[in-house]
């Protein structure tokens, strides 16, 4: 089967996040988590498999990657193969396709993209959840991004029960994320170390998993009830809940930088004065605010007056992964 297929798959954000593992070789989480799909970021990925190669060939926005850049996708491939019963070694081309200096190249896009265009390359024919459970291989939140909009990543306690489902609702739908771009650079621990360091030694680690309980179950009632103040009020404090991880880890380490302060501070004053906002912030130093529609001018023009108008990119509700 020497055909390509090409996929699109965009990147999510969590507002409850995913931090830790139960078991790393299969990522299968301590908690579920709960995100939005965004419509801003994604990744377009083609994979064919050729026996005219002898070994995977792999090119990611317009580099031939090899060695250790390559491995998580190696390794991937390889996992299909084995899942597919197909031996044969792949061109894999994939772009990443985010704004200017957003500086938000993701797993999740990429695995999402990659799990959906190789499986089918490989003449296999996986439902969503199937493929949302290739997906989590890859990348633990890439499982999300399978489904577009509000996506509820089930934990579940084995291969066959961990994976996304979407969250059925036309509520909260001008809803709004204003990523903010205040640093490029690489994160100094990535968010598979951070998260391994955290279980290991954060005294707090057995807490974060039943404050987790909570508040998932608190953010879906509050999409239920179209309550955009419960929503982000839980959104901001979940993120920092998980952030206390990294606080509270040993050795402890922080993603945050002087800017993120800054940034931070700035979401709170504006909610002081009116402007219903409010942030959460990955493993990196780089915010997003949450916000509505009636609110998405006032935010973005007092952001790109502090950090300049490059460094803000609004992204609205997106889709889940697609053929092309
Ligand atoms: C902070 O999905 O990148 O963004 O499963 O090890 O690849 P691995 O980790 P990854 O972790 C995402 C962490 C997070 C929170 C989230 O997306 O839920």
């Amino acid at each position: 089967s020497n055909k390509t297929v090409t996929t699109v798959a965009h990147t999510n954000i969590a507002l409850i996040k995913y931090w830790g593992k139960q078991d790393s070789e299969l990522i299968i989480p301590y908690t579920s988590s709960l995100s939005l799909t965004l419509d801003q970021f994604y990744t377009q990925t083609s994979v064919q498999f050729n026996a005219n190669l002898s070994e995977d060939r792999i090119t990611i926005d317009d580099h031939v990657v090899t060695g250790t850049g390559s491995k998580r996708v190696h390794d991937f491939l390889e996992l299909v193969r084995q899942e597919s019963g197909l031996n044969l070694s792949a061109e894999v081309n994939s772009t990443n396709h985010v704004p200017t200096a957003a500086g938000l190249a993701s797993s999740a896009s990429a695995f999402a993209a990659l799990a959906a265009a190789a499986s089918k390359a490989a003449g296999m024919n996986l439902s969503l959840t199937d493929l949302s459970r290739l997906a989590r291989r890859g990348s633990g939140s890439a499982c999300r991004s399978i489904f577009g909009g509000f996506v509820e990543w089930q934990k579940g306690f084995d291969d066959a029960s961990s994976f996304a489902v979407p969250i059925e609702t036309r509520h909260l739908n001008d809803i709004r994320i204003v990523a903010l771009t205040v640093e490029k650079h690489q994160k100094p621990v990535s968010s598979r170390k951070g998260m391994a360091f955290s279980v290991k030694t954060s005294p707090y680690y057995p807490t974060w998993i039943k404050v987790v309980d909570a508040d998932l179950a608190n953010i879906k009632a509050a999409i239920k009830d179209n309550d955009f103040t419960r929503f982000g009020t839980i959104s901001e404090l979940n993120a920092m809940r998980m952030h206390a991880l990294t606080l509270s880890a040993d050795p402890d380490f922080l993603y945050f930088t002087g800017d993120t302060l800054v940034a931070m501070n700035e979401v709170k004053r504006l909610r002081h004065s009116g402007i219903e906002c409010y942030y959460t912030i990955d493993a990196g130093p780089n915010i997003k605010i949450i916000c509505q529609q009636a609110n998405v001018k006032v935010i973005t023009y007092t952001f790109s007056t502090l950090f300049g108008p490059t460094k803000v990119t609004v992204a609205k509700p997106g889709p889940g992964v697609k053929y092309l």
